[in-house]
């Protein structure tokens, strides 16, 4: 490691020349700090060892010129004189550390291992950073869907800033996987993500989970508490079913959202928290909203931005990839060969309607893993999956590719099973399907149902 060492004093630099090698380090000397700036032009310097007094350019100066050129080398500063007020205005300009002249030699090294350490923890935390990004930067939602797309973009757009965004879908369509995106490509990405699932916790517990409590605030609580919101400062929390929440606490989060601040249960001051809060649901809260559980003033503010995930029989271009996805997933997990689905399987899965989305299919795949034996999962290996698409197959054969045919064989088998799901109330099948009364009769005739 080399180390750049700046002082006018000849017995200095050859001390700390010979401390410095002796510790395996590769020091340079120079008596003129500018003619060191120039040095640093040719070569790379892991730290800067600079003496503050010296004639000419003093170690304040050359602080200056070299955080001017935006050069970021670990700076530690050099003292004489013990004058702490020069050395707290260099570490205010940017040096890492100053040591005061005389000191022993265990004295630098210690600087210098310090230094190395921080060195080491922000490399490291450059590398988590891209590693977070990469697992969850958006980069693993895989999509060829157009609107899933354009969520993406929404989703890296919203990213950097604090807005509080919410997350709809159905169980399984990735809301989950699309919150640490939002956390882990923007700003906050080091900070940590809390994830809460609010339906998942009883309800007398939750508001001391969310907030934290004093102790003494209720039996049991013998010591203060930090809340997920205290734990998720700087981070994000992810409030998870956030349409299960009781109705007092929906007040308290509004509270906490509009006036950045939250109060333990029992404590009579608020605390200050910056939280960035991402909901999800699986409930269609306008409707909520209407039958009076959930309330709309915390509606419109967790909807600043709101991620619309499209259930996956919706699109259907991604069954392929994602199944894809997850056979290597699941290869290299498990060790195993297993490269392709074969042209039946794939069939089986395309007409499939997947109610449990993504994480249906992920779990159809891990289960096909273990059961294949060779290195195609064959439809042998698929769980029977009866809620096809259409009562029919698509017609899949070549001679078959018609638009039409199978746009009416998903039709058909539709309107069968809204009626059967509804013990032949057409009424309500045609509610189902999104469809007049009349051409529910219609085309219950055309198709002779
Ligand atoms: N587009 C995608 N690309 C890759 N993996 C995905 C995608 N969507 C979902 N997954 C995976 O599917 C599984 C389910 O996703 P996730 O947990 O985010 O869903 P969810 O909407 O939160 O479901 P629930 O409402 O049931 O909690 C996870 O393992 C996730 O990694
Ligand atoms: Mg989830």
């Amino acid at each position: 490691m080399r180390i750049l060492i700046i002082d006018d004093e000849e017995s200095m630099r050859h001390m700390l020349t010979v401390i410095l090698k002796r510790e395996g380090y590769e020091p340079s000397a120079f008596a003129d700090a500018s003619k060191a700036l120039c040095a640093l032009e040719a070569d790379e310097f892991a730290f800067i060892l600079c003496d503050i007094k010296m004639p000419g350019m003093d170690g304040m100066r050359f602080l200056k010129e070299l955080k001017a050129k935006g050069r970021d080398e670990t700076v530690i500063m050099m003292s004489a004189y013990a004058s702490m007020d020069t050395a707290i205005e260099c570490m205010k300009l940017g040096a890492y550390d100053y040591i005061s002249k005389p000191f022993k030699s265990d004295e630098i090294i210690l600087i210098l291992k310090k230094a190395e350490e921080r060195e080491r923890l922000k490399k490291e935390n450059r590398r988590l950073r891209a590693e977070a990004e990469a697992e969850y930067g958006g980069r693993s939602i895989i999509t060829k869907d157009a609107r899933m797309q354009e969520e993406m973009a929404l989703i890296r757009k919203v990213a950097d800033y604090s807005t509080t965004v919410l997350i709809t879908g159905e169980s399984g369509t990735g809301k989950e996987l699309a919150a640490r995106a939002i956390h882990y490509s923007g700003l906050r990405a080091l900070e940590p993500f809390v994830a809460v699932n609010c339906g998942a916790i009883p309800e007398d517990l939750l508001e001391s989970e969310l907030f934290g409590h004093v102790k003494g605030a209720f039996t049991g609580a013998d010591r203060n508490k930090a809340g997920l919101f205290q734990e998720a400062d700087r981070g994000t929390i992810f409030l998870d079913e956030v349409g299960e929440l009781p109705v007092d606490l929906q007040v308290k989060l509004l509270r906490a959202l509009q006036e950045r601040e939250i109060r333990r249960v029992g404590d009579t001051k608020s605390i200050k928290i910056d939280a960035r809060v991402v909901a999800a649901t699986i409930r269609d809260l306008r409707q909520e909203i209407k039958e009076g559980r959930f309330r709309e003033d915390l509606f419109y503010r967790l909807n600043v931005i709101e991620i619309k995930m499209p259930p996956l029989r919706r699109r259907p271009v991604d069954i392929e990839p994602l199944a894809l996805h997850f056979i290597g997933k699941y290869a290299r997990k498990f060790g195993k060969p297993v490269k392709n689905l074969s042209n039946e399987a794939l069939d089986a899965i395309l007409c499939y309607t997947w109610p449990g989305n993504v994480r249906e299919l992920e779990n159809v795949i891990e289960r096909a893993m273990i059961l294949e034996e060779s290195d195609t999962i064959g439809k042998n290996a698929l769980p029977i999956m009866d809620k096809r698409l259409g009562e029919a197959a698509f017609p899949v054969a070549d001679e078959e590719i018609s638009i039409k045919k199978a746009e009416d064989a998903l039709e058909r088998g539709l309107i069968k099973r809204a009626l059967e799901k509804t013990n032949n109330n057409r009424t309500k099948a045609a509610e189902l399907l999104e469809i007049s009364h009349r051409a529910l009769l219609y085309k219950i005739k055309s198709y002779g149902l």
